[in-house]
């Protein structure tokens, strides 16, 4: 950190309005997999196919937490022959759908920063999956918003927004931009594998947007300076995805389910929450705050038992609601978006001098810390 204080000056929240509840999920997947059973009976009764299993709502929401999710289209994943969202091919003349669920996001974190897109040079979209390779969504996001400077896309998974305020920190902090928007647009429907019991209730959509600026030049109602901020990456392949572009080169053709998202729920389950809980008290150690002083911790949001334990390790007791917020219950895992989402929601009643942490924490592993002080 350099001496110049900055701050998050402006949030912004886009919900797509399509939801789908566990129930209507579940139904979709049962009658698909009650079908594809019927139709292998006698290689099932041999004993040559295995019958892929039933899902449930009670399982999805002891397991989880999570009751529902907004998608950018229902009438796919609700479809048994599709299951996954429908989404209108559009011409390179119109803004791509991330583009225009990040301008949603981002045109209300300037409007609650009070700034104008002009007054914006720096653009980054961070978020853990990217429409195409170029030119870069947060290029075609500056521009249709009307900022100027530069942009570029990042993606560190679930961790991209913790990463993207960094990013936008050194930028304001190193006098390269005056303010600087983080923007997470996620589709995770678009990669999520709806015929995966194990997985097919974990996603959702949503897209976020903060607005990053120095603490003298801030006015918005509520904004937060930025007390340090600490990230942290190590190898695993527990959350994998292997789409990409030499998938059309290999040698060995992937499955389509091997391009899609893949997870070792259990493990990750294990061995995040010792990664997450200790960067934040190693965090708030080296800033000279005690856990107890924590008024809020606006957590990643993918299953509520992790959350749980995050916060017990970091406070010593149980967190209540009002101190770590739940959104995964009606938004599901939103990745990147997921803890922004927790902190857009509910920030605004804490008073000046209250302390609060954001953490989010995902696929590669990465996690990324934020601790920051209500001004
Ligand atoms: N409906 C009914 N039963 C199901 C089911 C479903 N949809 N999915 C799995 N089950 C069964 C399993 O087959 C297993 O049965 P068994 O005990 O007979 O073998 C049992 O329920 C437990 O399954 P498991 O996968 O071990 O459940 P879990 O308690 O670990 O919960 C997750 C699964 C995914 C919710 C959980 O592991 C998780 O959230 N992990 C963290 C993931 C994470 O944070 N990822 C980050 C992504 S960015």
């Amino acid at each position: 950190m350099t001496t110049k204080r900055i701050c998050i000056s402006g949030s912004g929240l886009h919900t797509p309005p399509e939801s789908v509840s566990n129930d209507e999920l579940v139904a979709t997947y049962n009658t698909w997999a009650t079908a594809q059973n019927a139709a292998h009976t006698a290689e099932i009764a041999a004993g040559t196919v295995q019958a892929i299993p039933l899902s449930s709502s009670e399982f999805i929401v002891k397991a989880s937490g999570i009751e529902s999710r907004h998608t950018v289209n229902r009438a796919g994943v609700v479809d048994p022959d599709f299951m996954r969202p429908r989404i209108r091919t559009r011409t390179n003349d119109e803004p791509s759908l991330m583009c225009e669920m990040g301008l949603a996001a981002a045109r209300q974190s300037l409007a609650d920063a009070r700034r104008k897109a002009a007054e914006v040079d720096a653009v980054f979209v961070a978020c853990s999956n990217l429409q195409r390779p170029y030119p870069a969504l947060a290029v075609e996001l500056q521009h249709y918003l009307g900022a100027g400077g530069f942009g570029f896309d990042m993606n560190v998974a679930c961790a991209s927004a913790a990463f993207g305020v960094q990013t936008a920190v050194n930028a304001v902090a190193g006098g390269s931009a005056r303010s600087a928007l983080v923007v997470s647009p996620e589709i995770c429907t678009g990669h999520l594998n709806f015929r995966n019991r194990d997985c097919h209730f974990i996603f959702g959509d949503a897209a976020t947007a903060l607005l990053v600026e120095p603490v003298e030049t801030a006015r918005g109602e509520a904004p937060f300076e930025i007390l340090g901020t600490r990230l942290l990456t190590q190898f695993s392949n527990n959350i994998r995805n292997n789409f990409g572009f030499l998938n059309a080169c290999e040698t060995e053709p992937r499955a389509w389910d091997d391009k899609l998202f893949v997870q070792q729920g259990r493990k990750v389950f294990k061995e995040v929450v010792p990664i997450a809980s200790a960067l934040i008290v190693e965090h708030l150690a080296d800033l000279g705050i005690e856990p107890q002083q924590v008024k809020r911790f606006w957590l990643h949001q993918a299953n509520l038992s992790m959350n749980h334990l995050i916060v017990k390790r970091v406070l010593g007791r149980a967190a209540t609601e009002q101190e770590a917020p739940v959104i995964l219950n009606e938004y599901a895992n939103t990745s990147s978006a997921g803890s922004v989402i927790a902190f857009h929601k509910y920030h605004r009643d804490l008073k000046p001098g209250d302390i609060g942490v954001l953490c989010a924490f995902g696929a590669g592993y990465s996690a990324g810390c934020i601790v920051m002080r209500r001004m």
